[in-house]
This record gives C-alpha cells, sequence and structure tokens, in this order.
C-alpha cells in the first residue's frame, strides 16, 4: 500500500543588506504560505543584550563565544507573523530592536564561535518545518541548498529612510544622520568580516526594492517560489 505523500519541507533563504525590507518581506512570505518565519538578525541582537547586560568586552571572541555556548535562544511565531524572542526564557523582543543593541551587533555577529553555534541553532530550526529565513548568510552558509533563495537590495538612501521611519515609528528618538552612520557601519562590517559575510548567492534572485511597493516585493518572490515549486512537481497548495 503506498502511503499518502507529504508535501516536502521548503527552505526559503532571504538574505541581504539592513534595511532592504528583508523582515517585513520575509515575514509577510512566510505568512501568506504558512510557514515559519525565522529572523536570524534576531539571534544576534539576543547575544548582544545579554553580553551588554553582562558587561562582556565585546572585542574578546573568547568570552562572546563561551557566552554564546551558554545561552538559550528560541523564536516562536505570533499569530500575527510577528516573532517572539526568548533570551533564556525571557521575551526581549522590545529590547534587541533598541539603538545601543544595533550599534554592537555586527561586532557580535563576527566572531567565528559566536556564528558556529547560531548556525547550528538556525539549521535546528530550519528542519522542524518549512520556513522562511532572513539574514546575511543564510542562502550561502546556513541552508546552501535552500529550495528557493533570494538577495533583497535596495539604495543606501532608502535604506536609511526606512529604518528611520521603522525607528521613529517604534519612538525612538534617533536622527537621520545616526541611522546613516549606522547603516554604513554595519554594511562595512557584515560585508567584509572573514567568517560568513553578506553576499549574494550566485543562484539567488536579485530583487532591488528601491522603488517598489512591500505588496509587489511579496508577490515577486511568492511567484517565483510557487514557480519553481510547481516545476519540481510539489504538492502546492501553499497560500
Ligand atoms: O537583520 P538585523 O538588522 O536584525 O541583523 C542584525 C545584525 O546581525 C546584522 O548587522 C548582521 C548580523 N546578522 C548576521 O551576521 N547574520 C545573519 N544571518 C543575520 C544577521
Amino acid at each position: 500500500m503506498s502511503s499518502p505523500t507529504r508535501p516536502k519541507k521548503l527552505i526559503i533563504a532571504v538574505d541581504g543588506p539592513a534595511g532592504a525590507g528583508k523582515s517585513t518581506i520575509a515575514r509577510l512570505v512566510a505568512k501568506r504560505m504558512n510557514f515559519l518565519y525565522l529572523d536570524t538578525g534576531a539571534m544576534y541582537r539576543a547575544l548582544t543584550l545579554k553580553a551588554l547586560r553582562k558587561a562582556v568586552d565585546i572585542s574578546n571572541a573568547v568570552q562572546l563565544t563561551r557566552l554564546a555556548k551558554n545561552t538559550r535562544i528560541d523564536l516562536e511565531n505570533n499569530p500575527d507573523g510577528s516573532i517572539k524572542v526568548l533570551l533564556d526564557n525571557e521575551d526581549v523582543s522590545t529590547n534587541i530592536r533598541k539603538p545601543e543593541i544595533t550599534k554592537f551587533v555586527s561586532d557580535v555577529a563576527k566572531v567565528e564561535g559566536v556564528r558556529k553555534e547560531m548556525l547550528h541553532l538556525q539549521r535546528r530550526f530550519g528542519l522542524r518545518s518549512s520556513c522562511v529565513l532572513d539574514g546575511r548568510d543564510i542562502g550561502t552558509v546556513v541552508f546552501p541548498n535552500a529550495d528557493r533563495k533570494f538577495f533583497l537590495d535596495a539604495e543606501f538612501k532608502t535604506r536609511v529612510s526606512r529604518r528611520h521611519k521603522e525607528l521613529k515609528d517604534s519612538r525612538e528618538a534617533v536622527t537621520a544622520e545616526e541611522v546613516k552612520k549606522d547603516l554604513k557601519n554595519r554594511d562595512t562590517i557584515d560585508s567584509n568580516r572573514e567568517c560568513a559575510p553578506l553576499k549574494k548567492a550566485p543562484d539567488a534572485l536579485y530583487v532591488d526594492t528601491t522603488k517598489m511597493t512591500i505588496e509587489e516585493v511579496v508577490d515577486t518572490l511568492l511567484k517565483h517560489i510557487r514557480v519553481r515549486a510547481n516545476r519540481h512537481n510539489r504538492p502546492n497548495g501553499y497560500g
């Protein structure tokens, strides 16, 4: 007797620089497809929060690696598609978005030992069910065999104004000049670090979101995911 066919788990990788729209788009795509959404940047942010609270020297790779090994980070999807970030069982979803975390997160994320711990965690999450992961190295390192890969980008000026608006909306008092400085600094660190730098996977679809609406970007991704799923003759009741 043949067993009923179960849809294969799909992994969708969404990479790109800060402010390109990754988290908004990845969250909406996951919601439309009824997939899990994993914000991998949130994991690095949670560890940065713990490091600052414990006054760990951010330039000390050994201490940061030890901290990563002794930290529990969980991501849960809320019914509205947003995520809850748990740091050693404490909900830190709001705290990790503060400018002081943003300022140091790239320095924490460039440490090889830290990335190794996060890699295990991200792969474990990815095996749970079909999911959309957003980050910097998902298509290149974490899931090089992802079913579909996207690299979202936008002009620097647009990325700055999006990030500034996002912070203003969450009532953070930062100037456009500060956001500009932070993005430039993070772009440089994230793209030039030795371990898993931000770069487009050769087989990722490059999407310049500068002049696109959120809905247009979401539709572009969904179209490519479905074309691919159909081409491989997979059961396709995805959203
Ligand atoms: O997406 P975000 O702004 O929340 O990410 C915060 C930082 O984490 C980002 O500056 C680089 C790092 N990061 C990373 O190195 N690799 C990932 N997969 C995700 C984020």
